[in-house]
């Protein structure tokens, strides 16, 4: 074994996005493409002597071969120890969970989220730092700005070493110990839920179906439901991780999780269903016949986190990204507690969790999560619900209809304007931005507009400032529209519309979602001009 200097040149657009560095396969593929972002990472890490470092991914194509390059670099980068998930895998909050447990100074996630895998899919890298959350702005913005100056990389010339086999090994000076992917973060699920409730339920004959869309969360969910806590064998549907995620889009919304929607919208659908994405870090619930929307998801366990052991103590905040819907907030409020509005990323929450300002977060794009990592994570949502189901012993339509009518009712949804021609997509926000001086006091037909602005955040800790994070169009009666460009697509522009109304009286709480924002639909359309500038009449993807 011996370590080499390789000698390299920068690519162009290393820099990583809302979530880490995500590309084409095939531009991963390319050689050094992989090694400079990685030698970047540790440039940008300095000295990594007696660290340990956390590495998995969510399985998909690629993932393998990736995981033996950033071994043998680490190796020559002088880390101490590389806990790496067995057969390369480990769900994302797995990653932030193992980093947090056991000191690491850090960990490298080899996913695309829910970006379609395979050949011709996508690859994703993404830094998470030593609190287990996504490397934060500065951190990121330092390793593309050494992406961009690199003249080489340092690696050994060692052996690939065997994935399968849980155990350690030596890369150079470098222990390598292979972790079971599932144990770290399974016994941290049985701190913070009650397990003997939930056998109980299932016992019972409460039936679920947990979609697993043949990616990561599949092994963690056949030992934790079916395993540890007595599901049926079945109950977890698609368990096995593809590299292709079976040719399926891993994302856990209504289009894409068609096959789990079928079966709970049957006349003998489970109580309960359930999915998550390419890498276990989001969550769709379902109702027989009932969909839960991310939003209420968040309000909702907010409203009962007590009922859950790890969360007996309350809450000290609840946290949502800017176009997550207000419902958490009215929660919040009843609850005393602060209540806090972040631009769209995970990593806006670091700050706030670290601080003890917020216990629970939540986003619209199916992401919930709380203080025990510093990722969302979905299996976490998937068992409080199931905790809240046991402790209350009613169904999920019931509680979510019980907390509209406690609440009030936010109606939301996100229209989302796919592949878009990305010129086009920043000429139509830069319109919207030129119309927002004058749009306060505006009589929009059903709507008059309170304010409009380009969000900018502070954060409440480090003073840090991120601007130009979604144009909000705001009503008097707080309904909204708030129109962004994703942060997260890797092929043209997605402009993502959402849409959200409220509604006190629940005599209104039943209606057709799309049919209740309908009007203010139509005042997007109106205000943004979007068919003419995208060429789309309709959205690609409803939410
Ligand atoms: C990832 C991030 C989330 C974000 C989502 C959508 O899942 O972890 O924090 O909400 O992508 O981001 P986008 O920029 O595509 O709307
Ligand atoms: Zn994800």
């Amino acid at each position: 074994m011996s370590i080499n200097t390789v000698s390299t040149t920068s690519f162009p657009g290393q820099r990583p996005g809302t979530s880490g560095l995500r590309k084409k396969v095939s531009v991963f593929q390319q050689a050094h493409y992989l090694e400079n972002f990685v030698q970047s990472v540790f440039d940008t890490l300095g000295d990594c002597a007696g660290k340990t470092l956390v590495l998995g991914g969510d399985g998909r194509f690629h993932n393998r071969a990736a995981v033996q390059t950033i071994l043998r670099m680490a190796a020559a980068h002088g880390f101490a120890k590389v806990l790496v998930g067995q057969g390369g895998i480990l769900s994302t909050p797995a990653v932030s969970c193992v980093i947090r447990k056991h000191g690491a100074l850090g960990g490298i996630v080899l996913s695309a989220s829910h970006n379609p895998g395979g050949p011709d899919g996508d690859f994703g890298i993404k830094y998470n730092i030593a609190n287990g959350g996504p490397a934060p702005e500065s951190v990121t913005e330092a390793i593309y700005q050494r992406t961009e100056a690199i003249t080489q990389y340092r690696i050994s010339d060692a052996a690939d070493i065997d994935l399968q086999k849980a155990g350690a090994t030596r890369i150079e000076a470098m222990d390598v110990e292979v972790i079971d992917s599932v144990a770290d973060y399974a016994e941290l699920m049985q701190k913070l839920f009650d397990f003997d409730a939930i056998r109980k339920l299932i016992a019972g004959g409460f039936r679920l179906c947990f979609d697993g869309m043949h990616a990561v969360s599949g092994p963690y969910a056949k030992a934790i439901l079916e395993g540890q806590l007595g599901a049926p064998a079945g109950s977890v549907i698609n368990a096995v991780p593809l590299e292709d995620f079976g040719g399926h889009h891993p994302d856990p919304n209504p289009v894409n999780a068609a096959q789990l929607i079928a079966i709970m919208a049957a006349d003998d659908a489970p109580d309960f269903g359930a999915a998550s994405d390419g890498d276990g870090d989001r969550n769709m619930i379902l109702g027989r016949k009932f969909d839960v929307t991310p939003s209420d998801s968040l309000a909702v366990l907010a409203a009962h986190a007590t009922l859950a052991p790890g969360y007996r103590a309350g809450l000290k905040g609840i946290a949502r990204s800017m176009p997550t819907s207000q419902a958490a907030d009215r929660v919040a409020q009843a609850l005393g507690i602060p209540a806090f509005e972040t631009p769209t990323g995970w990593k806006f929450f670091g700050n706030l969790l670290d601080a003890g300002k917020a216990t629970l977060c939540g986003e619209e794009s199916y992401g919930t999560g709380s203080d025990h990592i510093r990722e969302k994570d979905g299996l976490w949502a998937v068992l409080f619900w199931l905790n809240l189901l046991a402790a209350t012993g009613k169904s999920v339509e019931a509680l979510v209809s019980e907390h509209w009518a406690r609440f009030g009712r936010n109606y939301y949804s996100r229209h989302d304007y796919e592949g878009v021609d990305t010129h086009a997509a920043n000429e139509l926000m830069a319109s919207l931005r030129i119309k927002l001086a004058t749009m306060a006091g505006q009589d929009l037909g059903h709507y008059v507009v309170d304010f409009a602005d380009d969000f900018s955040y502070t954060d409440p800790v480090d003073g840090s400032v991120a601007q130009q994070q979604g144009v909000r169009i705001v009503m008097t009666n707080g309904s909204r529209i708030v129109f962004r460009l994703s942060g997260t697509g890797t092929e043209g522009a997605t402009l993502r519309v959402y849409l959200e109304r409220y509604e006190a009286d629940p005599e209104f709480h039943h209606l057709p979602t799309q049919q209740a924002l309908y009007p203010l639909i139509l005042i997007a359309e109106q205000v943004a001009g979007i068919a003419d500038w995208t060429g789309r009449a309709h959205p690609t993807v409803t939410t």
